[in-house]
């Protein structure tokens, strides 16, 4: 059974914070972008952040400082990423199927766009003639942990697909805009650093149509190891195998490319954790499975629901008690609302705090008011050991104020 990190931490923050709680640790988080740095370094590079993952101020923060920039996907990621301090040339915009609007507005912060469909390639290009721009390419390889994070090939919606490269230059053309990097991002949860490396080769062998282009991104979807004993993203394969061959390949190009990474999971998910209390057990007769609520759910990390995604339980409260099988549920009123199927967890008692792991990345940032119960609290342990209440809980009374104010009769 995997371990949570600083287990007693945990247990102090759940008695002195109450549940349902998001715990981040700093140190984690420094670790992982220090970690990538080191990883990339034999390559002329630039890593960026997929804050789609964790948008938590504090945690952009902890980032913006390790000097790693941003992927943004709407205005309101553009608007919070400025306000925390990253420079605009250290975003890049990679919104899809956006309007005018949403384009005149985007292009107000002075980021770079990355443009993934010709009709918007077009359109950038009749606004703003003679401009940079980056474009996402589907180089026809997709990977990742379910089908509903695989972003690219023949199925993904996203990215121009390479046999459309002669549309795309000649509007480039028609417009004078000068495409200087190239994009792709295949999929979310990669584990095997091939599948990585027959999409970085696509667009290596792409990069000579592109006469102005200054680098080439690759995208994120780093996986991470969700269960104990599973393989984790070979990241020796990634720094002794595909990132010297990206090297080797660079060699012969004619230009002198930077090469960018922007993993989103990768930076946080590990550093996070879910705390919740045990609100009630239950079987339906004899033999049945045994039910173990909470006081949290899908509302809070919908990811078991959605991408039917395991997280590790580990009971804070009877860490060694015999295991027994239990279906951990939420309080939501759907029936899906489960965080585990018949999974092997120390025996669990009525109040006992669980810790649900690596839940960093697409937890609280894929949440909802879903039968209106309040977000959990978010919490940032320091390097230092201190605790900093970095998202305040927020009362059901408090959020139905704010819902009136919002509404009109
Ligand atoms: C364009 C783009 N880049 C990067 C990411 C980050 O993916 P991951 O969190 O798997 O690294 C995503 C995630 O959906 C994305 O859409």
């Amino acid at each position: 059974m995997k371990v949570p990190y600083q287990p007693k931490t945990l247990r102090q923050i759940a008695s002195v914070h109450g549940t349902p709680t998001y715990v981040y640790f700093e140190e984690i988080i420094r670790d992982r972008c220090r970690k990538l740095k080191d990883k990339v370094s034999l390559l002329p590079h630039k890593l960026l952040y997929a804050m789609k993952a964790n948008y938590n101020p504090a945690i952009l923060k902890i980032i913006c400082e390790e000097g790693i920039g941003i992927d943004a996907v709407s205005i309101g990621e553009l608007e919070l990423a400025k306000r925390v301090g990253f420079a605009p040339e250290d975003v890049l915009y990679s919104a899809n199927s956006i309007t005018d609007e949403e384009m005149h507005t985007a292009a107000s912060y002075g980021s770079l766009f990355n443009i993934g469909e010709l009709y918007r390639l077009a359109r950038f290009g009749e606004a703003f003639p003679g401009t940079d721009v980056c474009i996402r390419l589907n180089p026809k390889v997709g990977a990742g942990h379910h089908e509903y994070v695989v972003t690219a090939g023949e199925k993904s919606k996203f990215g121009i697909p390479m046999e459309y490269l002669p549309e795309a230059l000649e509007i480039a053309a028609k417009h004078r805009l000068k495409i200087i990097g190239i994009h792709q991002h295949i999929g979310s949860g990669i584990l095997d650093i091939a599948d990585l490396w027959s999409a970085v080769e696509v667009l290596l062998e792409a990069a000579p149509n592109f006469p102005d282009l200054t680098f080439i991104n690759f995208g994120g979807g780093l996986g991470i190891p969700y269960r104990i004993g599973e393989a984790s993203f070979d990241y020796d394969g990634f720094q002794q195998v595909l990132i010297p061959r990206i090297k080797e390949w660079s060699e012969v190009l004619p230009q002198q490319l930077a090469f960018w990474f922007e993993p989103g999971r990768y930076f946080v998910a590990e550093a996070g954790t879910l705390l919740t209390e045990v609100t009630m057990l239950k079987q339906n007769g004899i033999g049945s499975r045994t039910f173990a609520g909470t006081n949290s759910g899908q509302n809070h990390l919908i990811r078991p629901m959605f991408y039917n995604a395991y997280h590790e339980i580990f009971n804070l409260s009877n860490p060694t008690g015999i295991l027994y099988n239990y279906d951990v549920t939420g309080n939501i009123c759907e029936s899906g609302d489960r965080f585990a199927k018949d999974r092997p967890i120390q025996e669990i008692r009525v109040n006992d705090i669980l810790a649900i792991l690596d839940a960093g990345a697409y937890g609280y940032a894929m949440s909802s008011l879903y039968n209106l119960r309040p977000f959990p609290e978010e919490v940032l342990v320091r390097k230092t050991g201190e605790v900093e209440v970095v998202r305040k809980r927020v009362s059901p009374t408090s959020l139905i104020d704010q819902l009136l104010s919002e509404t009109t009769d």
